[in-house]
């Protein structure tokens, strides 16, 4: 070991995506010596085959759809072809330029760079090319890969968002297995790309982790789309030939396209990692912690995909500024799991947080919830865009508003102000008098929150 690598590190990382960078940069920010091990790039899932590039798909795909729909309002566009090999280029300038910004920054704050595929290999010791490196505290943060099916094999037509990323071609038609966040977003792109799309979830509904509003909400936009879906079907097997996919159903059904494409969640990438041996608890693969994300082993800590919850990029990176901060002995308060935001980001968006409403009256009792949804239709903003919704508010009586769901196009971008609200506990009495800029869609979120407050102003009552 050169004498430019502390031994030990006073944090040792092993994974540099979300969950892992973050703890090291905030770890170097507190004047921490900072390792960082990562087998690939910097930035991990989300920078590279992730959050990033599906988002910057999305967007050409919304510019697609605002080509095609011009003339409905009077401006004559015409959509003539997605050139896959441009749209490629472009997410992928996108990402490259994140990711210079990325290593620039991990670079600037002094984080010691291991490259190469590390395993635990003791209390305080991360294996990388057979050289030992030793941390006063270890963070585990290697993240999650998508999964398959039993019996699925990916390769060739059979392909999840790793490969479909790549995709050079504009495909005519998609089966999507999988109706949750990742299966919604590709068959939203494809859609707008021309092909011809079948969502199959297992679940009674598209996005079932969502309240049952917004997944009843987005079916009737995907059905106006003419994306098809088949929900509470369970898939057989799948038949490749060099034409397409031969799909059955449990129920007999038979679907053919050109590719199937599998987005039924994704697993905690820890196997062979050495965890186990340590003595670290694990379930199903993931690894468990406390609510400070101690493994109860040694000053081993885990953040990101690995532990079970939300595998969101946000969620990670908060995950890695609190263990950097636990370690830095600040004492930072723990991470409310249930104040986590989410957005998924087809077309229209979803945007959530707190609790469904099921879930507020399993919680609270049926009789002690209430809610309001308010339709899109009466905002001047959406109406400009020409987008359907609502935003439905779920409050505990005479108490704190505790869930927010929002479905329309761009609503994600309204998660901000609705995360706030239902972190801070507030009551539908303390939002409505804040002044909400007219006309925007936030506007929206005032407006229902008036209507809680038993004010509605744009609204029928
Ligand atoms: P998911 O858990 O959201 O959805 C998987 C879906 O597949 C579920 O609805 C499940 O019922 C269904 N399914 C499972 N087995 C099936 C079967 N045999 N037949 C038919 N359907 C079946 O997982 P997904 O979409 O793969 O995403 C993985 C993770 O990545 C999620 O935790 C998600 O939150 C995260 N992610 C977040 C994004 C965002 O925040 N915008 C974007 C993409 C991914």
């Amino acid at each position: 070991m050169t004498d430019s690598i502390p031994d030990p590190f006073d944090v040792l990382i092993l994974g540099g995506g979300s969950g892992g960078y973050a703890a090291a940069l905030r770890a170097s920010q507190l004047g921490l010596s900072v390792g960082l091990v990562e087998e690939d790039k910097l930035g991990g899932t989300c920078l590279h085959i992730g959050c990033i590039p599906t988002k910057a798909l999305l967007h050409a795909a919304e510019v697609a759809d605002t080509a095609r729909e011009g003339s409905a309002i009077g401006v004559h566009t015409s959509l003539g072809a997605i050139d896959m090999a441009a749209v490629n280029a472009y997410k992928q300038g996108v990402v490259d330029r994140l990711f210079k910004g990325l290593q620039g920054l991990a670079s600037s704050r002094g984080v010691t760079m291991i490259p190469g595929h590390g395993a635990l290999v003791g209390p305080d010791a991360v294996e990388v090319n057979g050289i030992r490196y030793h941390g006063r505290n270890i963070v585990l943060a290697s993240g999650s890969y998508p999964k398959s099916l039993p019996g699925l094999e990916i390769g060739g037509r059979v392909m999840t968002s790793d490969q479909a990323l790549a995709l050079d071609h504009v495909p005519s038609s998609v089966i999507v297995l999988g109706g949750g966040v990742i299966g919604v977003e590709f068959a939203s792109v494809w859609k707008s790309f021309g092909s011809k799309v079948h969502i199959i979830e297992a679940l009674s509904h598209l996005v079932p982790n969502e309240d049952e509003s917004l997944s009843k909400g987005l079916e009737r936009a995907f059905r106006k789309r003419g994306i098809d879906f088949t929900t509470g079907a369970r898939f057989q097997g799948v038949e490749q030939t060099d034409a397409g996919v031969r799909v059955s159903l449990e129920d007999g059904t038979i679907l053919e396209a050109d590719l199937l494409f599998v987005a039924v969640g994704r697993g905690p990438r820890t196997e062979g990692l050495g965890y186990e041996a340590q003595g670290i608890r694990m379930e199903r693969g993931f690894v468990l912690t406390d609510e400070r994300l101690h493994t109860g082993i040694a000053s081993i800590f885990a953040v990101g995909d690995i532990v079970p919850g939300l595998q969101l990029a946000h969620r990670g990176f908060q995950q890695g500024i609190f263990v950097a901060e636990e370690i830095a002995g600040l004492s930072p308060a723990p991470i409310v799991e249930a104040h986590i935001p989410r957005v998924t980001y087809c077309d229209p968006e979803i945007g959530s947080v707190g609790l469904t409403e099921a879930e507020a009256a399993e919680k609270h009792g049926a009789d002690a919830v209430v809610t309001v949804d308010y339709n899109l239709g009466g905002n001047g903003k959406s109406q400009i865009l020409g987008t359907a919704g609502f935003i439905k508010i779920v409050r505990v009586v005479d108490g704190p508003i505790v869930g927010i769901h929002m479905l329309g196009a761009r609503i994600g971008e309204q998660i901000g102000e609705a995360q706030l609200i239902v972190s801070w506990e507030a009551h539908p009495e303390d939002v409505a008098s804040l002044i909400h800029a007219h006309p925007t869609q936030n506007e929206a979120l005032g407006e229902a929150h008036l209507a809680l407050a038993g004010k509605p102003l744009h609204a029928h009552s």
